[in-house]
């Protein structure tokens, strides 16, 4: 009789990965991405969209800030490349635009309560955060590169925010995603984990809504 052979655990990273995957075609498919990679978007949609994920940035660096204070494990994982607020204020810098210029939509705002709530909950949900957002530098490099192209921005200055760790990129992910399974999570971790991935996802999404919907009120 043949034995089935176990399948192998699958790690967390490797599940947010494949529990995202709808998740995140839909915010890649929405029509403000889509722009950006197709050379479409113009500096002034391109700042927008920077100016909105700042707001979310600064409440994860700081997010993390904290929960590395109460969690050993979350601490075990920030390294000093992992703070982005700076960078985009950088680039809205190299854009000419100030920061403050940006005040936050709705859905911004939503986004940055779900954030501060993770981040004074008990248990590790900020960690589903922090994996859709640090994680879209993987094809934030890319996009980096059309935005480049189209908005004749030579970098590193003003693609900063998309392309974080340039040829570190692919090295910086790797012990990311080590570094969250090395970490004791239990079951019901796992799955708030998961949960809270998919939930930012959607804050994203409904985030690109808000902008394209403020775009139109401005035109
Ligand atoms: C046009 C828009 C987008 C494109 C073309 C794109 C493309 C990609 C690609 C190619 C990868 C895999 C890179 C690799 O493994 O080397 C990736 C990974 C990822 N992207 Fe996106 N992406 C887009 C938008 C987004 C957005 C808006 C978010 C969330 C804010 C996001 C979050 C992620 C995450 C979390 C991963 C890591 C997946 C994993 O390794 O577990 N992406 N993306």
């Amino acid at each position: 009789m043949l034995t089935p052979i176990p399948s192998a655990p699958t790690t967390l990273a490797d599940a947010l990965r494949e529990q995202t995957k709808a998740a995140h075609t839909r915010a890649e498919r929405h029509p403000q991405q889509g722009r950006l990679v197709k050379g479409e978007s113009s500096r002034q949609e391109y700042a927008a969209w920077l100016g909105q994920m700042l707001h979310v940035w600064r409440a994860l660096d700081r997010a993390l800030v904290a929960k590395a204070g109460s969690d050993p494990r979350v601490a075990a994982m920030v390294r000093p490349h992992h703070t982005h607020a700076p960078r985009l204020e950088d680039d809205l810098d190299f854009l000419g635009v100030k920061a403050d210029n940006f005040p936050p939509l709705g859905a911004t705002k939503a986004f940055v309560d779900h954030v501060n709530a993770a981040r004074d909950a008990k248990g590790p949900a900020l960690l589903g955060i922090w994996y859709v957002l640090e994680g879209s530098a993987n094809g934030g490099q890319y996009i980096a590169k059309a935005v480049a192209k189209s908005l004749n921005i030579p970098g590193p200055r003003g693609l900063s925010s998309l392309d974080p760790h340039g040829s570190a990129q692919r090295e910086r992910w790797q012990t990311w995603r080590t570094d969250l399974n090395a970490q004791p999570w239990d079951e019901s971790e796992h799955r708030a984990i998961i949960e809270a991935a998919i939930v930012t996802f959607d804050d994203v999404f409904t985030m690109l809504e808000g902008l394209e919907a403020h775009e139109r009120g401005l035109h």
